[in-house]
């Protein structure tokens, strides 16, 4: 049997298991790099208002020959946003910037706590979807404490959390929490952006040998193989291609734990990103 090319999420959406990451992709060079994705397969693009590049990730899939209906286009709110009517508001503006009528998947970017004004946000998330805005909606960066108060204070479960994951910073605890309350996991930075050497480790490298595969194609198909959708950012036609060449092989449950124990924790995060610390306000 075929392997299926997609995620279900708790609301109903159908996801493909591997999306364009967009960071750094904008202007007149990013719609051609974007189109050049879409042209390569890719169906899932995820943009956020803070990456600068909505109306790019519009004008590309207006120039691409693909129907609107088979995309899964995803963006996140700012923090400066979490006020239930700016949030609204903010949700209604990407959407104009975008040139589009509503969002497949649409994410709270950071949870900010100490703002404390996530509730609003999520509440706002969760009219968005009944106003008919958004399909499906989830958060990002997400601690466990964060997810179980918005759960318990609306009784909405997120439909996907986005969260640090590569080979350095496994999260595997939060990939967990995510599963054991029906959330999917998505994951950012699946090769450690240009910050963390992770395709250079040569565990990767060996177990992408016995399967003709690179190193960036193991940490992907590690992923599928622990359930968790990726969302992997390249510019390239050529990596963006070998980035959805992931379903001809699978991982051993010891080659998943090989890239397990790669871990480093805390210190392992790109960027010294804590979710209870990291603040984006631009
Ligand atoms: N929710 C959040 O807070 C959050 C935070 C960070 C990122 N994200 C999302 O996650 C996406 C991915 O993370 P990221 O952009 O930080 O970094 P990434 O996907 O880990 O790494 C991107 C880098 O890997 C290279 N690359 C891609 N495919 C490759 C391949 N097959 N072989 C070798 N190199 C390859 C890219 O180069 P080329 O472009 O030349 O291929 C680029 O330099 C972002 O774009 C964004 O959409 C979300």
């Amino acid at each position: 049997m075929q392997e299926s090319h997609y995620f279900e999420t708790n609301d109903g959406e159908r996801l493909p298991k591997i999306g364009l990451g967009t960071v750094y992709i904008k202007g007149a060079k990013g719609v051609q790099s974007t189109l050049s994705a879409i042209q390569n397969g890719y169906r899932l693009i995820d943009t956020s208002t803070n990456y600068n590049n909505e109306g790019m990730v519009g004008e590309a899939i207006r120039r691409s020959s693909v129907p609107r209906e088979e995309f899964i286009i995803s963006s996140k709110l700012p923090g400066e946003v979490h006020a239930y009517d700016k949030a609204i508001m903010m949700i209604q503006e990407s959407l104009y910037r975008m040139g589009l009528d509503y969002f497949d998947k649409y994410l709270i970017h950071w949870p900010l706590p100490k703002q404390d004004k996530y509730v609003e946000a999520w509440q706002a998330l969760v009219d968005a979807q009944k106003f008919g805005l958004i399909k499906s909606i989830g958060v990002s960066n997400f601690l466990e404490e964060h997810l179980d108060r918005i759960i318990e204070e609306t009784g909405v479960v997120p439909a996907t959390n986005q969260i640090e994951r590569h080979p350095y910073f496994n999260n595997n605890e939060l990939v967990r929490v995510n599963k054991e309350r029906g959330i999917l996991t998505e994951g950012w930075s699946p090769f450690g952006r240009d910050k963390v050497d992770v395709l250079g480790i040569d565990v990767l490298k060996e177990i992408g040998e016995k399967y003709g595969k690179s190193s960036a194609q193991v940490v992907l198909r590690w992923n599928i193989d622990n359930d968790v959708l990726t969302v992997a950012k390249s510019a390239s036609p050529e990596n963006q291609r070998a980035n959805l060449d992931v379903f001809d092989f699978s991982l051993t449950p010891e080659e998943i734990e090989k890239i397990n124990a790669l871990d480093k924790g805390e210190p392992g995060r790109v960027e010294g990103q804590h979710p209870n610390e990291y603040e984006e306000f631009d």
